[in-house]
C-alpha cells in the first residue's frame, strides 16, 4: 500500500508476493477462492466448459458469448490462420530439441513479431488482427516442434476439425476418437483465463509501457514457465512417472510432506477450497481412465490427492487442494502428451486470455509501476 504525503511515496504495509493486493480492475473474469467459483466475463466455468474453444476465446476479446453468424466467421478466420510458413519451420529446427516446447514457442512468437508489417501498431483492429494470428497458431507451433523432435515432418492443419482436436491431429497425426477431441477442447476452455495470476499480470505490465503486442504474449510465455505456476503441469507429469502403483501413492506424498517439499499441483494462491477447474478435470480423467479401460494411473493421482487432503487439509489446517494443474497433467498422460509439452499446451488455452487483458490494458492504460522500499 503507497500513501503518497505531498509527492513522497511513503510505503506502508508490503504484502510478500503482492497476496490479495488488488491491482487493477477487469471485466475479463472472476474468481471467489472461498466459495471455488470461477466465471469468465460473468459465464460460470462449468457452462463455458460446454462450448467450443473458438466460442470461449470470442467471448474472452469481445465480452459476449457468439451467435452462430459471429462464431463461424471468428472460426473459420482463425482456420486460416493456423498453417505456419516454412520459414517459421526453419526457425523452430534452429531450437534446441532438449528444451521444452515453452522455449521454442517463445521463440516462434518472436519471429512471428519480425514477419508482423504492423508490429508497433497497438491500435484496437491491428491487435485483434493480431490476436487471430497468435490463438491459431499456438497449437501449430507447438505440434511442429513435438514432430519436427521427435523425427517426423510437421502436419499442415485440418480444417475439419476443432482447435482442440485439431492439435490432437498435428501432433500424432491420426485424429483423437471423439472423447479425447473433447476432452482437448475443454482443457483449452479450462485453461484460457484465470484473473490476475503471474503470466497474466507480466503480460499486462508489458502492455502498460505501450510496447506491442507480441512482446506482451512473450512476457506471460516467460512467466508462466516457472515450476509455481504453469510449469507445475509438467512437474505433476514428472511426479506419476515416479509412482507405480496407488499402493506407493501415499508414501510418496508422505515422503514429500516429511521433507518439507511441496507436492505439485497443490495449493493456489487465491482458491481455499477445490478449484472448481480441479472437479471438472477430476471427472474427464476418470473418463478418459474408463474408455481406456485402464484406471492405474487415476488410482494412483486419487491415491494422491487423498492422501494431500488427509495430511495437510485435515490434520495440519492448510487450504492445499488440487489445482488445475493436478488432473490436467493426469489428462494429458492419457492423451499420450509428452511432458515438455505441457506448460506450452497450457500456454495454447491461455493466449486468449492474456490477449483479453492486453486488450483490456491498452483500452484504458496507465503504467503498471510500483515501488519498492529501499533497506
Ligand atoms: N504442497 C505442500 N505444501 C504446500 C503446497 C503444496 N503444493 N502449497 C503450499 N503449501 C504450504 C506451504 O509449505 C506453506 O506452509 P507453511 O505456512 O507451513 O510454511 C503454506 O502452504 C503456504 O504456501 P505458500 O507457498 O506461501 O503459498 P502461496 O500462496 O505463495 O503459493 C502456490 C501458492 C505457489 C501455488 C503453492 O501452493 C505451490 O507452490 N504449489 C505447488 C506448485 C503448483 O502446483 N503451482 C500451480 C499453481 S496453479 C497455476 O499456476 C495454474
Amino acid at each position: 500500500m503507497i500513501i503518497i504525503t505531498k509527492g513522497v511515496a511513503q510505503l506502508t504495509e508490503i504484502k510478500k508476493g503482492l497476496q490479495d493486493v488488488i491491482a487493477l480492475e477487469t471485466r475479463i473474469s472472476c474468481i471467489d477462492g472461498e466459495k471455488g467459483i470461477l466465471k469468465y466475463r460473468n459465464f460460470d466455468i462449468n457452462e463455458l466448459v460446454n462450448l467450443s474453444y473458438d466460442s470461449v476465446s470470442y467471448l474472452l476479446l469481445n465480452g459476449d458469448i457468439p451467435n452462430n453468424t459471429e462464431l463461424d466467421d471468428f472460426s473459420s478466420k482463425l482456420k486460416n490462420e493456423r498453417e505456419i510458413n516454412e520459414n517459421l519451420i526453419q526457425t523452430i529446427k534452429t531450437c534446441n530439441f532438449n528444451i521444452e516446447a515453452m522455449d521454442a514457442l517463445r521463440t516462434a512468437v518472436s519471429h512471428m513479431s519480425h514477419c508482423d508489417l504492423d508490429l508497433n501498431d497497438i491500435s484496437h483492429d491491428a491487435n485483434i488482427r493480431k490476436a487471430i494470428k497468435l490463438i491459431a497458431r499456438f497449437p501449430t507451433i507447438v505440434a511442429s516442434f513435438s514432430r519436427i523432435k521427435t523425427g517426423y515432418n510437421p502436419l499442415s492443419p485440418d480444417y475439419n476439425l476443432s482447435h482442440g482436436a485439431n492439435f490432437l491431429y498435428m501432433l500424432s497425426g491420426e485424429k483423437p476418437d471423439e472423447l479425447e477431441a473433447k476432452v482437448m477442447e475443454k482443457d483449452l476452455i479450462l485453461t484460457a483465463e484465470h484473473e490476475l495470476n503471474a503470466s497474466t499480470f507480466s503480460s499486462r505490465v508489458t502492455a502498460s509501457t505501450l510496447s506491442d503486442l507480441h512482446s506482451a504474449i512473450i512476457s506471460g510465455l516467460d512467466t508462466l514457465k516457472g515450476p509455481l505456476h504453469g510449469g507445475a503441469r509438467m512437474a505433476v507429469m514428472n511426479m506419476l512417472d515416479e509412482v507405480s502403483s496407488s499402493n506407493d501413492a501415499e508414501q510418496y506424498v508422505m515422503d514429500l510432506i516429511q521433507n518439507n517439499q511441496k507436492i505439485m499441483g497443490f495449493g493456489h494462491r487465491v482458491y481455499k477450497t477445490y478449484d472448481p477447474r480441479s472437479n471438472i478435470y477430476k471427472d474427464l480423467a476418470k473418463k478418459l481412465a474408463e474408455n481406456k479401460g485402464d484406471s492405474t494411473l487415476y488410482n494412483i493421482a486419487e491415491r494422491i490427492e487423498d492422501t494431500v487432503i488427509q495430511e495437510l487439509v485435515e490434520k495440519q489446517n492448510k487450504p492445499i487442494y488440487p489445482n488445475a494443474d493436478f488432473y490436467s497433467g493426469v489428462i494429458y498422460k492419457y492423451l499420450g502428451l509428452h511432458p515438455k509439452l505441457a506448460t506450452s499446451v497450457f500456454a495454447i488455452g491461455r493466449v486468449s486470455g492474456w490477449i483479453a487483458h492486453c486488450l483490456e490494458q491498452y483500452s484504458d492504460n496507465r503504467l503498471i509501476r510500483p515501488r519498492a522500499r529501499s533497506i
